[in-house]
């Protein structure tokens, strides 16, 4: 059987966590976590980067970081992963889900301003496959509104916005190093903070609401509580097997790229013969190579797919079920139909995609596809 993820080792990743053991220091905060925010913040041009131990803790510290109350509205597309919702329902906000495009699962940002009430407090934007949402759109009702943006870049390392990365266009933003990314450390995430109004507040939260941070670079001379918080930091061996696949990044990301144009070359003919969709990539984005989905003309249709590649061993998977519409928050829904995101939960289906998937394997699943009869 194919596999549909298989994360991937780039083989530096013990000796560093073995370095990392053996250096007395395997708490959060230690030097592999300095290497690899330096690293992002370098790279990318973040203001300021913190580790964490999943994209969701990362989007926790958003909505502590946005100061989201009881009473407050965050938009969030309804085609999403949960967490992207539920760390402002946490907080007690109320969510005013948005649809998404019919080119992409991207929140449709032309639709945004009519969710907006004098209740609303933030947006947030996922990077769905790490393609791009309408990020001048989103920032310019952002600044008329004056609300804050916050950037759900789980699946969207290495991509970028009209020449700016993903992650840094946002007033916060959130990525995910779970075993299905791009590059991972099995579970962890880091949250990015581009206004420099939260940087001293989000070091105080990630260290459980105490000034640690302040005291361990000198600043202060005792730590004490002073504000609310959590755990929120990874420790220095997860750390250590992130900058393993760090320094692979380059490699990792060209090969993803190179088996996501296989897909598309070898399937768009077929596809459009059959009204089936694939990525598009807006002019104004670029790809990383996270994901390759079709979306099928009918829940019937992928049913079927899935099954078909089972049978010819190949594991294929559809993922997100229109959050306003799921067991949790249904009864809470009081907005329209929301078409696209239902569209997107019925239809999209998602091939394998990893770094070691080999061209045999890719001309296999793309011929088995073929030869499924629409
Ligand atoms: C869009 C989106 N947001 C958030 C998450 C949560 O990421 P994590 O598992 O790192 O908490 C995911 C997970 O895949 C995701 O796809």
């Amino acid at each position: 059987m194919i596999p549909f993820n298989k994360p991937y080792l780039t083989g530096k990743e013990m000796h560093y966590m073995y370095q990392a053991v053996y250096s007395g220091k395997i708490s959060g905060n230690g030097l592999f976590t300095q290497k690899c925010q330096d690293y992002f913040q370098e790279k990318y041009g973040f203001k300021k980067v913190l580790l964490t131990t999943s994209c969701t803790d990362a989007l926790e510290m958003c909505a502590i970081l946005a100061d989201i109350n009881p009473g407050d509205e965050v938009i969030v597309p309804s085609y999403t992963f949960v967490s992207t919702a539920l760390v402002f329902v946490r907080q007690g906000a109320k969510i005013i889900f948005a649809d998404s495009n019919a080119e992409n699962p991207n929140i449709d940002a032309e639709k945004i301003e009519a969710l907006i009430t004098p209740k609303t407090k933030a947006i947030a934007v996922v990077h769905y496959a790490g393609i791009a949402c309408n990020m001048d759109k989103v920032m310019q009702l952002a600044d008329k509104y004056n609300l804050l943006v916050i950037e759900d870049a789980a699946q969207a390392i290495n991509s970028y916005y009209k020449g700016r990365a993903l992650g840094s266009i946002g007033h916060l933003a959130a990525f995910s190093f779970h075993e299905t990314k791009n590059i991972n450390s099995g579970e962890g995430g880091m949250l990015v903070i581009n206004d420099d109004r939260f940087v001293k507040r989000a070091e105080i939260i990630w260290e459980k609401g105490t000034n640690r941070s302040e005291f361990f670079r000198g600043e202060v001379n005792k730590y004490e509580w002073v504000d609310t918080g959590s755990s929120f930091l990874p420790s220095e061996i997860n750390a250590a097997y992130l900058y393993a696949q760090i320094e692979n990044l380059d490699e990792i990301q060209a090969r993803r790229k190179a088996i996501f144009n296989k897909y598309f070359d070898g399937l768009k003919e077929w596809g459009n013969a059959n009204g089936i969709q694939f990525p598009v990539i807006p002019s104004y984005g670029t790809n990383n190579g996270h994901m390759f989905y079709m979306v099928c003309k009918s829940l019937d249709q992928r049913t079927a797919i899935i099954k078909h590649l089972k049978e010819n061993g190949v594991h294929a998977v559809f993922h997100y079920l229109s959050l306003h519409k799921s067991t949790y928050y249904n009864a809470k829904y009081e907005g329209n139909e929301l078409c696209h995101s239902d569209h997107y939960t019925d239809c999209l289906l998602r091939l394998p995609l990893y770094f070691e998937l080999t061209d045999g394997q890719i001309d296999h699943i793309i011929a088995t596809i073929k030869n499924f009869s629409c």
